[in-house]
């Protein structure tokens, strides 16, 4: 029962770069697919890779010294190693991004309105005053208070969060087929955040869109993605259907990001409380499993590399036998201490 083609199909990429004391590896060897009408959610530690990772699929890292490898296929056709000409059009039109910072996105120069009439009228025949009606309308849906006057403003002119809210209403404006969205309500309060992601499953819904969605949050993760990719130091610690991932987690640090879903209220912890340590220097990744040091359950085998693993639907890459990992109650800090 092989499922159709998927939309993206991203093979072991990767994304390295030329410094003085020699190649580093930021991303080394991550493959993932986004189906049709999917949402998938990536979530790691600050570092991981997770933003190098996506922008590096649609050409948008800007530095000279970038070398990337692997193989991506939108729509079947190898993106890596197309030119910013040939990449621009898919840009905006077919895959739309939100970036983390907004002002990657906006241009300074234009009302934030006249940024979203020419994006719309880009891809459709509509007049001047039915695409500023539609730009109205998408300011109001991304939550802007007055959208009518709001959508003359300035970028400058409007707050942090609000600018994010204009870029988002910009990269929905083109109905993209794939939205590739960077941490894009880590600015925002929880009010807001709900009605973006809101906004991001109508995009599905209706529009029959698919979704990146990098988040630091396993608990957006969990109420919005299909499948969910576990990144760590730059490579694959898990992926599999939010469903599977969620019931039976196969990846020690899964398990710790797990339990740090962030509580609903108050302030977001912007550590991993559960797991002790942090991930290693892109200069110290060890050969092995990346994770061992900061891991309660490693053994001998963990000096070496460990492959991704499992089903069509659920892989991780750790060498834990399953009996031992089902036996595991997921706490590993009692654990580690007895
Ligand atoms: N142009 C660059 N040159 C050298 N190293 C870089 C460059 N851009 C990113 N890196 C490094 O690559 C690693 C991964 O960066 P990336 O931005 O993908 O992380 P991330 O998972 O998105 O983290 P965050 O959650 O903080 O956004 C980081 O250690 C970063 O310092
Ligand atoms: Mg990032």
């Amino acid at each position: 029962m092989e499922a159709a083609e998927p939309l993206l199909d991203v093979r072991d990429l990767r994304v390295s770069f030329r410094t003085e004391d020699g190649l580093i590896r930021p991303v080394d060897g991550v493959s993932f697919q986004v189906g049709a009408h999917e949402i998938v959610g990536i979530v790691g530690e600050s570092g991981s890779g997770k933003s190098l990772s996506v922008m590096s699929i649609v050409g948008l890292i800007s530095d000279p010294n970038v070398v990337i490898e692997g193989s991506v296929r939108y729509k079947g056709r190898e993106l890596i190693g197309l030119s910013q000409s040939a990449l621009r059009p898919l840009r905006g039109s077919e895959i739309a991004v939100i970036f983390q910072d907004p002002m990657t996105a906006l241009t300074p120069v234009y009302t934030v309105g006249w940024q979203i009439v020419e994006q719309v009228r880009a891809h459709e025949k509509l007049s001047r005053r039915t695409a500023r009606r539609r730009a109205v309308e998408l300011l109001d849906a991304v939550g802007i208070p007055q959208p009518y006057t709001a959508v003359d403003r300035y970028p400058h002119q409007l707050s942090g969060g609000m600018r994010q809210r204009a870029m988002i209403a910009m990269a929905l404006s083109c109905q993209p087929a794939l939205l590739i969205a960077d941490e894009p309500t880590t600015a925002l309060d929880v009010t807001v955040q709900a009605q973006i992601l809101e906004l991001i499953h109508r995009l599905k819904d209706e529009f029959g869109s698919s979704v990146i969605l990098i988040t630091h949050d396993m608990g957006v993760v969990a109420e919005t993605a299909d499948r969910v990719l576990v990144m760590y130091a730059g490579r694959v610690a898990e992926y599999g259907t939010t469903r599977e991932l969620f019931s039976e987690p196969l990846h020690p640090y899964t398990w710790g990001l797990y339990d740090s879903i962030p509580p609903l209220e108050g302030r977001r912890p912007t550590r991993l409380s559960s797991i002790s340590g942090s991930p290693p220097a892109l200069s110290e990744r060890p050969d092995g499993c990346a994770f061992a040091p900061r891991c309660a359950y490693r053994f001998e085998t963990c000096d070496q590399l460990p492959p991704l693993s499992g089903t069509r639907e659920h892989l991780a890459a750790c060498f834990l036998p399953p009996g031992r990992r089902r036996a595991v109650d997921r706490h590993p800090d009692q654990e580690a201490s007895t």
